[in-house]
């Protein structure tokens, strides 16, 4: 079965994914940019495609593009795979799996969660700047029930 892998990554967590798959599923592999270069004639020879990005605030990164062409790939095998910073057993990957696909999607894609991890070093400015936002929000949450004991006592 001739397979496409296709990935979208900014620090490198999904391109690995991505990679590993490709290996082995003796699959070609493209990053996303480089697919959408791509007429539509030129998917015609797999006959399975996965579609790999990583988590943004409970969302798939940059899977539009895949689900536009999905209704036309319905004769195909059809995967997504998200990559995330949350440990497996973490609710908010379910919560993920199940923004990633509507319920006419969910019958012909089936969808994965991969643990990744941060790597603050290959993050873009904007990403960087909104996880610091996002760990100073829940270090406030962790803090309040202790202030609210300080003001108790
Ligand atoms: C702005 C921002 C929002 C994120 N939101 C989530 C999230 O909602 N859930 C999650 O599990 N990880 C989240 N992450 C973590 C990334 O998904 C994680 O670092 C992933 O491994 C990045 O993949 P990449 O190395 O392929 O770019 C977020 C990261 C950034 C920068």
């Amino acid at each position: 079965m001739k397979t496409l892998i296709i990935y979208t990554s900014q620090t490198g967590f999904t391109k690995k994914y991505a990679e590993w798959l490709a290996e082995k599923m003796n699959a070609d592999i493209l990053d996303l940019k480089d697919a959408k270069k791509k007429n539509a004639g030129f998917f015609n020879d797999y006959q399975a495609i996965v579609y790999g990005g990583w988590a943004m605030a409970g969302n798939l990164v940059k899977s539009k593009w895949f689900l536009d062409y999905a209704p036309s790939w319905k004769d195909k095998r059809l995967a997504m795979f998200c990559v995330g910073g949350s440990p497996n057993d973490n609710p908010d990957v379910e919560t993920a799996l199940k923004n990633m696909l509507n319920d006419e999607q969910r019958k012909y894609i089936k969808a994965f969660y991969c643990q990744g991890g941060f790597n603050y070093e290959k993050m873009s400015g904007p990403s960087r700047l909104a996880m610091k936002m996002f760990v100073g929000t829940l270090k406030k949450r962790r803090m309040q029930p202790r202030m609210k004991r300080k003001w108790q006592r």
